[in-house]
């Protein structure tokens, strides 16, 4: 998609003919972040202005904190990062070091032996769904349960998505809310070591959730702390297959792990584009006036391609100073699970290049998922000498 977004960087705001303004370059995504005059609510829609918003049915759960507007988004962000917050947090995420070691350690040991394997079935997939659920307080062996649910909601995040399709969406996130629900029912009662557990029985300053808000937020985590990791440690891998001499490089000094990750948020970001924003008055961006009520789409992976910002934006490069990209958003939104997922895909990459001597690909490119927002390979086979 890359010499595509360097085409549409010729104009920052893009409109099309549905009234869509889609924002290509850095500076201006970056300000749109921070800016309370565009909206992440739904509500805030113009009836009929945006084709992905869905049709109101009884199954419709309420929006979670990254579909809201302060004040109601940061009191939910609070109340759900308390279990992370202190005293735990940033040391409860540093502490899962050796934890995420194990967990990495263990899966390629179950692939040693083999000389082919599939990095998204086989390694990118398991580590950040045992992670999250073991997190949150949900059962890894419900996996093959909520992960046909998981891929219904995913599938609606695509805009270009028929009505249809986006029912369908609607309907998986209520029945994964309906699963959660009950999971939350057995945490109250039985609570262990976990955020589910955390949610329902500690009491902070600002009271606690109520039911439908934890749900919509268990919803949110369990969705978004896997099917954005794995595309990361995937991204990860492909790129470091195509660039040997940043591989080796990684086998001889794992320490350079934290920058080389950045850099690939910057250059293979998982979210490509955030598709659901408004604008809350007329607003100029670039010198185009986008009207009140209108679909803002923010394309965060142009941005981190914006030669404005970054010198010569095509080339992986780690090494990159003042490397400040748009992988995780920006502002009140930016990604609540930023250091977990960073975390996950430094152990991944660490281990992976110190445990492969020789890893090929058979086949590149690889096959991709179709979507214009999460980008990652579906399957991404390597051989190696067993
Ligand atoms: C928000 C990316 C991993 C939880 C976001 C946003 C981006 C993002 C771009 C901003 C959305 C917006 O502004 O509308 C990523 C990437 C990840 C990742 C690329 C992995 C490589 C995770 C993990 C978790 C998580 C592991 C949970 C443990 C969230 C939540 C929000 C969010 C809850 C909403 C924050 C808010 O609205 O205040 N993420 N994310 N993410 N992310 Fe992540």
């Amino acid at each position: 998609p890359y010499p595509v977004y360097a085409e549409l960087r010729r104009n920052p705001v893009v409109r099309d003919e549905s009234g869509v303004h889609l924002v290509t370059t850095y500076w201006e995504i970056r300000d749109l972040l921070q800016d309370p005059r565009i909206s992440s609510d739904a509500r805030n829609l113009a009836p009929g202005a945006n084709p992905l918003l869905a049709e109101e049915d009884e199954t419709a759960l309420p929006p979670s904190f990254i579909r809201l507007d302060p004040p109601e988004h940061d009191r939910l962000r609070r109340l759900a990062m308390r279990p992370f917050g202190p005293p735990h947090s940033p040391r409860r995420i540093h502490d899962m070091h050796g934890e995420l070691t194990a967990i990495v350690t263990d899966l390629l040991d179950g692939l040693a032996g083999d000389e082919r394997f599939d990095v998204v079935d086989d390694f990118a997939y398991p580590l950040p769904v045992a992670v999250i659920c073991q997190l949150l307080g949900v059962p890894q062996e419900d996996e093959p349960r909520f992960r046909v649910l998981v891929d219904g909601v995913v599938a609606g995040l695509n805009p270009a998505q028929p009505v249809a399709e986006r029912r369908a969406a609607q309907r998986s996130r209520f029945e994964l809310g309906q699963y959660l629900a009950g999971l939350v029912e057995e945490h109250r009662s039985h609570p262990g070591d976990d955020m589910l557990s955390a949610w329902v029985t500690d009491e902070g300053p600002e009271g606690r959730m109520s039911l439908a808000e934890l749900i919509t937020t268990a919803v949110l985590l369990l969705i978004a702390g896997h099917e954005t990791t794995v595309n990361l440690i995937t991204n990860g891998v492909l790129t470091l297959l195509r660039n040997p001499d940043q591989l080796q490089r990684l086998r001889e000094d794992p320490s350079l792990a934290p920058v080389l990750v950045e850099e690939l948020l910057r250059y293979e970001p998982p979210v490509q584009l955030l598709p659901q924003r408004t604008t809350l008055t007329d607003l100029e961006v670039a010198g185009t006036v986008i009207p009140k009520g209108a679909p803002v789409w923010l394309l965060l992976a142009s941005g981190n391609r914006d030669p404005q910002r970054f010198a010569e934006p095509d080339r992986f490069d780690p090494s990159r100073e003042d490397n400040q990209h748009l992988g995780f958003g920006f502002g009140v939104h930016a990604c609540f699970g930023a250091p977990l997922a960073r975390l996950e895909t430094q152990v991944a990459l660490t281990e992976l290049a110190r445990r492969l001597p020789d890893p090929r690909l058979p086949e590149d490119p690889p096959p991709y998922r179709p979507s214009p927002v999460l980008r990652g390979p579906r399957h991404l086979e390597i051989t190696c000498t067993a």
